[in-house]
């Protein structure tokens, strides 16, 4: 059955699969495309596809920890074994980790960037040769509003999700003559297990208020709404839209 944004293609790709992957698993499955939900933790990859199968979705769960390139050779070809051709890719595999650049080791900086940077290289490079075959495909990848602002005590984040902006905008011009669009999007506060642990051990209650001060819209934001945001960059909605980074971010970023 198909969902309400008129995607067309086969499958779906998605890696890290406990905050926005999670909802992008479910708006795929709202649409009826087949969907591999990856993650390094299995059982949160298990608990997503348990959600997509409630909606009467189909999802793959599969566990991939996103900086070992054979293994993404491998979870990918099984996805498409069992899934078909997969012409959606959403790469949302993140970590948290906060101190400041003087104290940052060099296997803390070296795991920012090979999971959240170098992570998505492996998972372009490993599928774009199948969507160039077809000569279509999608390609989502979640950076974050601190690759364009910075942010203090996060200059390892910071840096590989400018990282993946550049990575974006460089690989949509290069596909752009297969049809293969490659967009980004840049959340804000986004209401997540991740973003949660970042406030651990804190209060709550009144860093949520805090962290809303600065969003014009005065509220962080619902994984949901990075899942639409998703939909529409996936979609035939956007044909003509690649290259883009799309904050979703109750309009703290307005200069890009
Ligand atoms: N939540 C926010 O406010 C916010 C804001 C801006 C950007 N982001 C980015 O959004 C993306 C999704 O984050 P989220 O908030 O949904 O977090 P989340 O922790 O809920 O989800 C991220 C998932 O990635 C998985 N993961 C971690 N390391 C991995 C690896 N090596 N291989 C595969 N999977 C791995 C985790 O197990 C987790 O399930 C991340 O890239 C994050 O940096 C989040």
């Amino acid at each position: 059955m198909a969902g309400s944004w008129g995607l067309d293609g086969e499958a779906a790709f998605i890696t890290g699969v406990g905050g926005m992957g999670r909802a992008g698993a479910l708006a795929f499955a709202e649409e009826g495309i087949p969907v591999a939900v990856t993650d390094v933790n299995l059982s949160i990859a298990e608990t997503t596809a348990a959600l997509v199968a409630e909606k009467g979705g189909k999802a793959l769960p599969m566990q991939l920890d996103v900086r070992d390139s054979a293994q993404v050779q491998e979870v990918m070809a099984k996805a498409t074994a069992e899934l078909g051709p997969l012409d959606y890719l959403f790469n949302t595999a993140g970590i948290g980790h906060y101190g400041p650049l003087v104290e940052m080791s060099n296997e803390d900086w070296s795991r920012m960037v090979e999971v959240c940077l170098t992570g998505t290289f492996y998972t372009c490079r490993t599928l774009l040769p199948a969507m160039i075959a077809r000569g279509r495909g999608a390609i989502v990848n979640i950076s974050s509003m601190f690759g364009q602002t910075g942010q203090a005590n996060m200059v390892h984040y910071s840096a590989a999700k400018a990282g993946v902006m550049g990575l974006t905008k460089a690989l949509a011009r290069e596909m752009a003559e297969h049809g293969i669009r490659v967009n980004s999007i840049a959340p804000g506060p986004i209401d997540t297990p991740l973003w949660r642990r970042g406030l651990e051990g804190k209060d709550l209650d009144n860093l949520i208020e805090e962290r809303r001060q600065p969003v014009p819209m005065k509220r962080v934001g619902h994984i949901s709404e990075i899942a639409d945001a998703m939909m529409y960059l996936m979609s035939p909605t956007s044909s003509y839209v690649t290259g883009q980074i799309l904050h979703v971010g109750g309009g703290e970023v307005t200069v890009t």
